[in-house]
């Protein structure tokens, strides 16, 4: 795999690798909201140290190459509003993001995506950018749509939320491919 974009700008948003200084933030704004983690596969977080382990793993991952994950911010300020992750296996990339509440329905999250999943097909030389979302969650669905990527069914009983039980349930799959 080539090169990744450290830094991306779009109309409204700044894209950028995360900080330890960004802890307090993403604690308070969304990773303690159990609404905002409903369809993840992590728990809310109950203490900032859990942020702060997050954060430290996110930017060994960033330094081993293994993931990269960018914070989202507003053009201009500087505190982060979600992020947006890549885990490059190969010639794929499975991609993964989260938004604070306050800022969902504005259409941010597909311009994230978007940028990502571009710059991912035209300048890190991979083939394939992917990723699931629980069945029953079709704002993701829907973000995925609008990042150009096509559903290609379901997975099912693919991944256990931990936030809904421990059963295993369905998940379509999305992927834009080169
Ligand atoms: C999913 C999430 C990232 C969407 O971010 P967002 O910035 O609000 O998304 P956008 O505004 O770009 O687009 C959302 C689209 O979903 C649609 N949508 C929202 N809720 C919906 C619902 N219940 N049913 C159908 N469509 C829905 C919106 O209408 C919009 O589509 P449109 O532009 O065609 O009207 C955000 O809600 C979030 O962070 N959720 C919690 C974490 C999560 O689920 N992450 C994904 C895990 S796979």
């Amino acid at each position: 795999m080539r090169d990744v974009c450290k830094i991306f700008e779009t109309e409204r948003l700044n894209l950028r690798p995360p900080a330890m200084e960004d802890a307090h933030v993403i604690f308070s704004r969304y990773a303690q909201d159990a609404e905002v983690t409903r369809y993840l596969l992590w728990r809310p977080h109950t203490d900032i140290a859990e942020t702060r382990a997050f954060l430290k793993k996110c930017l060994d991952a960033w330094a081993s190459a293994e993931e990269f994950t960018w914070v989202i911010q507003l053009s201009g300020l500087s505190e982060p509003i979600g992020m947006v992750a890549a885990r490059p296996r190969g010639h794929r990339a499975e991609v993964g993001y989260v938004l604070a509440r306050p800022y969902w329905g504005k259409g941010y999250m597909t311009e994230a995506l978007s940028q990502v999943v571009d710059s991912l097909l035209s300048f890190s030389g991979l083939s394939r950018v992917w990723a699931v979302c629980n069945v029953e969650n079709p704002a993701s669905a829907r973000v995925m749509e609008k990042a150009g990527m096509t559903c290609e069914g379901i997975l099912r009983r693919w991944n256990v939320f931990p936030n809904i039980s421990s059963e295993p349930r369905d998940c379509h799959v999305y992927a834009r491919v080169l």
